[in-house]
């Protein structure tokens, strides 16, 4: 257990962190609790709404990976998602869909600048994932995000009935569970985080470290992808609180860590998230998606091969070390230029934080270069698009792709990885997947590379170009059993199952 002595500073720090981070007047919601007896909150709701030019607005499939993993599941659940609507200055009627009530969250132009595109993802994001780029730590976009959490947490009160089940989600809201304890302490509240959390030499680099942790510490269970992040998370609230806590390996999906509060206990683990891959499964086996896909390959011009990366367009994918890799190939001859095409998809994303802006101008330069060298009039090497493409069209590729490239420097999971996967009940194709994903850790049977290491990349894209079917059918069929075997519905069970023995006894009983 923790050594108290060393960390006498660091809690008498905490206290005064804790008393920093204001949290709502316990009991202010009792008049205004709601209906939803479970409740998803996430910084976004499933969709995000569009204003069209003539001053109506729509709706339309919100990006991310986080939204691909929780929206089947609520719908199934029924309940309530709390999120913002993606827009500045949206509205805050509820929408009450089939099976699912959506609770917009209203965000001011300012609220966007400083809690979204400054402090969750000009600091928080590049700080866990590696620091691929600098953190940017600004006083104002922290005070943003301590007021955003608490609306969150408000919105969050007014949504759950009475001893509803809470479940918030990743990096954007981590004060959230702390803020929402203190005002409905009926409530079972549970934490995912769903992207790396980072070893703790970085982490500590973060003038608000203590408060983060004390954020999380106020659900009842935190989970993370792997147990590393895991691991990392019980150290830290050893060294940053005082608490005492558990000091055994944690397992996936089992072995829970702990950590010991005054008056309760917070359990932590680790439980890697997926994907629908039934249903998945199912679609790509349509007869018109199959179409769809020899017609894909038919208007490339029947190549030999077809490769494709899926991503948002973020530093942290390693777009630069495929297309780099790809370079290279050609450059050396080891990819012929008229027989191989690669196919990038890339969602555009935080299009107004200045890393984004750099990377993308890096990207379509490289793609420029590689099209410029190597391509033929009416026969680009590089197939690149800066959008969304509907899901349909997506399965479509992902079955007409011979080899996908999911090189990330660093990510939580990557669902693309297993999108893909799913979609390939003929065994054909073959993965190329980065060691630095969390994918990788289930993935095996992958093609599995270093992204740092560009050789090693060239040779495991040119090893999977070149595969015999034999090998090709032996890895997808291992990677299938997989995917198929843990899917999205045993994610949130294994993590709701966990939760709901945490109900604690120290609650108020009605
Ligand atoms: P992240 O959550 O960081 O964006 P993931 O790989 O975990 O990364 O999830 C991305 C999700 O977004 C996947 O479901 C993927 O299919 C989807 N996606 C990514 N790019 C596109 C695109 N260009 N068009 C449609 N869907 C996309
Ligand atoms: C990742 C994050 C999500 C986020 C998504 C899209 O999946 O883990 O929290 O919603 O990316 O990013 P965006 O900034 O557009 O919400």
């Amino acid at each position: 257990m923790a050594s108290k002595g060393s960390q006498a500073t660091e809690a008498a720090k905490a206290a005064k962190a804790a008393k920093a981070v204001k949290t709502p007047k316990a009991g202010k919601a009792d008049k205004t609790t709601g209906q939803s007896d479970f409740v998803v909150v996430a910084n976004r709701l499933p969709v995000d709404q569009e204003r069209l030019p003539d001053g109506t607005t729509t709706w339309k499939r919100s990006p991310g990976g986080l939204v691909t993993a929780l929206e089947p599941l609520l719908r199934r659940r029924r309940g309530a998602w709390v999120g913002w609507p993606g827009v500045i200055d949206g509205d805050e009627e509820p929408i009450v869909q089939e099976e699912l009530t959506l609770q917009p969250v209203r965000l001011s132009a300012d609220d966007v600048a400083q809690y979204y595109e400054g402090f969750s993802n000009a600091t928080l994001w590049p700080l866990y994932h590696d620091v691929i780029v600098k953190p940017i730590y600004h006083r104002e976009w922290w005070d943003r995000y301590v007021d955003v959490n608490r609306r969150f947490a408000e919105a969050t009160s007014r949504a759950a009935a009475k001893g509803a089940v809470v479940w918030v989600q990743d990096y954007q809201l981590q004060l959230v569970p702390k803020m929402l304890r203190s005002l409905r302490p009926d409530l079972t509240i549970g934490f995912f985080l769903h992207i790396p959390f980072p070893p703790i030499e970085l982490f500590m680099q973060l003038p608000w470290r203590t408060e983060i942790i004390d954020g999380l510490l106020g659900a009842d269970l935190v989970g993370f992808h792997l147990a590393g992040g895991a691991q990392n998370f019980l150290f830290l609230s050893r060294r940053l609180t005082g608490a005492e806590t558990s000091r055994g390996a944690v397992g996936v999906r089992s072995r829970f860590g702990e950590v010991q509060l005054e008056n309760r206990t917070v359990r932590v683990g680790a439980f890697p998230i997926s994907i629908d891959s039934g249903a998945l499964d199912q679609t790509a086996r349509d007869r018109k998606i199959r179409r769809r896909a020899r017609e894909i390959r038919e208007e490339l011009g029947n190549p030999r091969k077809v490769m494709l990366g899926v991503d948002r367009l973020d530093y942290t994918k390693g777009i630069d070390v495929r297309l780099k890799a790809l370079s290279e190939l050609l450059a050396e001859g080891r990819v012929k230029r008229d027989d191989t095409v690669l196919i990038q998809l890339a969602t555009p994303s935080r299009e107004r934080v200045e890393s984004y802006q750099l990377l993308r101008h890096d990207i379509e330069r490289e793609v420029g270069h590689i099209n410029g060298e190597y391509a033929e009039v009416g026969h680009p090497v590089v197939h690149y698009l800066h959008r969304p493409v509907p899901r349909d069209e997506l399965i479509a590729f992902f079955v007409a792709a011979d080899v996908a490239l999911v090189t990330p420097l660093r990510d939580g999971m990557n669902l693309v990885a297993k999108e893909y996967v799913a979609c390939r009940s003929d065994l054909g194709g073959a993965l190329v997947l980065s060691e630095f994903t969390g994918a990788a850790a289930e993935l095996r049977q992958a093609y599995l590379v270093n992204p740092h290491d560009l050789e090693g990349v060239k040779d495991a894209i040119e090893a999977a170009l070149n595969q015999s079917p034999e090998e090709g059918r032996r890895r997808m069929r291992a990677l299938r059993r997989q995917v198929l075997a843990h899917d999205v519905d045993r994610w949130a069970r294994s993590f709701l199952d966990v939760l709901s023995e945490a109900r604690p006894t120290d609650r108020p009983k009605d």
